[in-house]
Parts: structure tokens; sequence; C-alpha cells
């Protein structure tokens, strides 16, 4: 479509543009709203008014915009696929919810009233578990970090607690040297199989380290060994890897067995299952290419189950889920504020979210759909948020339909890492709501400027004179 923009009198100026002056032809190209071979659909060309049967001008008008909303449908139902896929193959599998992914109270219930129990990797979040009601025994307590206080708690819990360190080895046997009741204990093994390997975290097997750990375990006499745990990475895209890094723990769990005479109650294999997002390093769209939930549970499950036998006594399984299962219940409705035309003739658009709340756009080319019928025509676009940095880019060279300031955007797939990760500045957070049977209802309040200064302490010497 070509528009001239004529030298004319009753041509309308825009601001900026002086009456009178010429302005070159600009060419824009348009193109519909279409499925392709490689990328899928680039925009939904019909509307989404509602989510889960609220209309979505009925959430702004009560709730206001930017807003995140959890389905609670689907949070459920992502839940039930997940667990009933992995024990149709291993019966004894268990899912502990990485809480660091969306531990908002109402998403960790809804998930522990499925059934699944908490992964945590500090106090705080050890504590927002046992606040919820979470028994201690259904704690999975990781991290790099535990302090002895956190320590005693969990043991006296009986929780799970997997080692990360030599350091945390002596930690623990200085805080419990009772040799009657030894402290069970896991330790966390990294394994090879990723590139770059996640060697932060726990004992290298290859190298042998993993080895030693648990021999240093074993022989502390305050200390049982009688579990392993192995977090590959985040976002695993390639289920195979899963495959290869059970095999190796079950290896090594029945070396252990052997040659140490302990029992190994558990194998922990971690979360990192995909959700269909999109990465920014990817050029098939996140959904064409992750592995379904099936592949993820059939590559973890079969080979411990083909080797049951050899272990002592039928070890169970625990996954450790994030963003595989909250990604995609949560979405959020955002607001054009502005659009722009930049100097280089590039469109753009600015949104009430930043990546403030939208961390997540760092890593995935997130997918808008329109709320309101913008028309067929795509062009492309920048989609900038609301922060005063440059760095507040949500989306580059996204194809969008001709917005206006006040057009709402859905953003799909924000459940994980976005609400955790996110940050006051220079805008109060916003609102999380649920739609369960037609209805929403509040999962967190809307900040307000209280909520910013409510630990600031204020001298009387400081205080500026009325
Ligand atoms: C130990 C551990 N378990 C589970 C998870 C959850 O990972 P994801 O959200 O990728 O499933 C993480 C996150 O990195 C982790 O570090």
């Amino acid at each position: 479509m070509i528009h001239r923009n004529h030298d004319s009198k009753s041509q309308t100026v825009t601001p900026g543009v002086r009456r009178g002056t010429y302005e070159k032809p600009l060419i824009t190209i348009h193109s519909l709203a279409a499925t392709n071979k490689y990328r899928g659909r680039t925009l939904s060309a019909t509307p989404c008014q509602q989510i889960d049967g609220v209309d979505v001008s009925t959430l702004v008008a009560k709730y206001g915009s930017p807003l995140y909303v959890v389905s609670e449908k689907d949070l459920r139902q992502r839940y039930r696929d997940f667990i009933k896929n992995l024990r149709k193959i291993y019966s004894d599998t268990y899912i502990a919810y990485s809480y660091k992914t969306n531990y908002l109270s109402g998403i960790c219930t809804i998930l522990h009233q499925e059934g699944a129990w908490a992964e945590v990797v500090s106090g705080l979040e050890y504590e927002m578990a046992e606040d919820l009601g979470m028994p201690s025994t259904k704690i999975v307590f990781n991290g790099v970090h535990k302090t002895s206080a956190d320590l005693m708690r969990a043991i006296k819990g009986k929780s799970i607690i997997n080692i990360d360190s030599f350091d945390e080895i002596q930690q623990i046997e200085n805080l419990w040297p009772s040799k009657k009741d030894p402290a069970k204990v896991g330790i966390r093994v990294n394994v090879d199989v990723t590139y770059p390997a996640w060697s932060k975290f726990g004992f290298n097997l290859e190298a042998g380290q993993a080895f030693e750990a648990a021999r240093r375990v074993v022989s502390s006499g305050s200390l049982q060994l009688n579990g392993l745990h192995c977090h590959i990475g985040t976002y695993i895209s390639d289920h195979g890897a899963y495959y290869q890094a059970v095999n190796k723990l079950i290896d090594f769990a029945l070396k252990l067995e052997r040659e140490f005479d302990v029992q190994i109650e558990y194998l922990d294999m971690g979360g990192g299952y995909a959700s269909c997002n999109t990465l920014h390093s990817q050029f098939l769209t996140g959904s064409a290419i992750i592995p379904t939930l099936e592949q993820y549970a059939e590559a973890l499950c079969y080979p411990l189950r083909n080797r049951v036998q050899e272990f002592k006594s039928k070890p169970r399984l625990i996954l450790e889920p994030g963003r595989s299962l909250v990604d995609e219940a949560v979405s959020m409705i955002t607001t054009v504020v502005a659009t722009k035309r930049f100097a280089d003739g590039t469109k753009a658009i600015i949104i009430d979210a930043g990546v403030n709340i939208l961390v997540t756009a760092y890593w995935y080319k997130h997918e808008f759909m329109t709320v309101q019928d913008m028309g067929p025509h795509l062009d492309n676009v920048n989609v900038y948020g609301p922060l005063c940095m440059q760095i507040d880019v949500i989306r580059l060279g996204v194809r969008l339909p001709q917005l206006q300031k006040g057009s709402q955007l859905i953003i799909k797939n924000v459940g994980a890492y976005n609400m955790s990760q996110s940050m006051q500045f220079i805008y109060a957070r916003p609102a999380v709501v649920i739609v369960h049977h037609g209805e929403a209802e509040y999962l967190r309040m809307p900040e307000v400027m209280s909520d910013f200064r409510r630990l600031d302490v204020l001298p009387d010497r400081l205080k500026l004179q009325k």
C-alpha cells in the first residue's frame, strides 16, 4: 500500500511536521496474519476478547492494566497431565514444585491441592512452604546457601536435603553430631549432558567428585546418604538429555549401593522441562520443537523402570518442574500507551508492561494477541515497556496490526519467573487475578506507593521542615 503525503493545503498536519513541507512517499508492505511453514502463526488474526470466559475489557475495568491473569483450569490440568504421564510408567513418582518459579500463595496452593510437594532453595522459601501448610517431610531443600538455622529446621523436620558442597557436609556434621540418629541427606550431582554444564551446583560425576562426596558422607557417621539429586539446566528442549542424565544417575546410585552398603531411597531429576515459549535464539517456535510431557516422562521413567530390580528397594523418582507447570497458565493483559515512528521509519509502540514485570522478555520472543479487532494487516513493530531505560525492550520487529493508544494486547505464557523476579522500579507491580468458572478474583493486590516505602526509615533529623 502506498501512502502519499502531498504538499497540499488540505493535508492534516502531524505535530512536529511544518505545513507545506514535503514528506517522501512511504511504502508500507502489509501482510496478512497467516501461518507459514516454519514459524507457525505469527499473530492470531482473530482477536482474543476473553480469558477463560471472562471479558478482557471487564478485567481491565475492574483490576487495571497491566494485569497478570492466572487460569486455574490450565494450571490444574497441566499438573494432572504431567503426573499422569509419569506415573503411567513409574508409579512411585512425585512432583516437588519449584517455588522460585512463581511462589504466589494461590499458585503454590493449587499445585499442593493437586498433590505437588514443594522444592525450595532458601530458608525463606522453606518458611513459605510450611506457612502454606506443607508437611516438612514433603519439602525438598536444595540450594547452594543454606544457613545453619535453616538446615537445623529441615533436619528436625525430616525434609529431603540435597547437599551442594563439601563445606555443607561439614556444616551439617557440626550441627548434627548424633551418631544414634543420623541425619538423612542426598547429594547434588552435576553430569556432563548439556552445554554449558550447570557446574556451579553440586559435585561433578565424571571427575569423581560426586563419588568422593558420597564417601565423605558415608564415613561421617552422623549423616546417612539416602538420595541423589541432579538438575541439568532450564528450558531443556532435548528430552534425550534427561535420558542420558537419569542413566548416569542410576549407574552411580547402584555403584554407591554396592560399594558403601547404602540404600538410595530417591533419585531427584530436578526441573528444566521447557514451556511452549520461544527463545530469542530459536528459529522455530517453542511449541513446534519442545518435547511433549509424554516424551519427557518416557525419557525419565523408562530407564528407572527397566532397572528397578537392581536396587535394594524401589527408589522414588522426584521431579522439580517449574516453568513447564506454570508458564502457560498465566497471561498478561497490557495496554498501548503510545505509538511512534522513528526517524528511520521503524514503527514502535510503548506498552504499560516493562521488563520490571516481564523479565522473561530478555530470553523469550513473547507472543502477542490483540483484544480489539484491528484488521488483518500486519506490520513490523518494536514493542517497548514504559521504563525510562533504553533496554526496556519487550520485543523487536514483531508482526502486529495497526494498534493505537489504548489498544490492549494479551501476552501469553508469562507464569514462570516473571512475578518472582519482578521488581519495584518506577512503576508499582500490578495485580494478579485468577479466573475460575467465568469469575475473576485477586491472588495479589496491586502495589501502591506505601508498599514502596513500607520498610524505609526516615530519621527525624532528616525530615523536611514544613
Ligand atoms: C534445583 C532446581 N530445581 C528446579 C528448578 C526449576 O527449573 P524449571 O523452571 O526450568 O523447571 C530449578 C531452576 O533452575 C532449579 O535450580
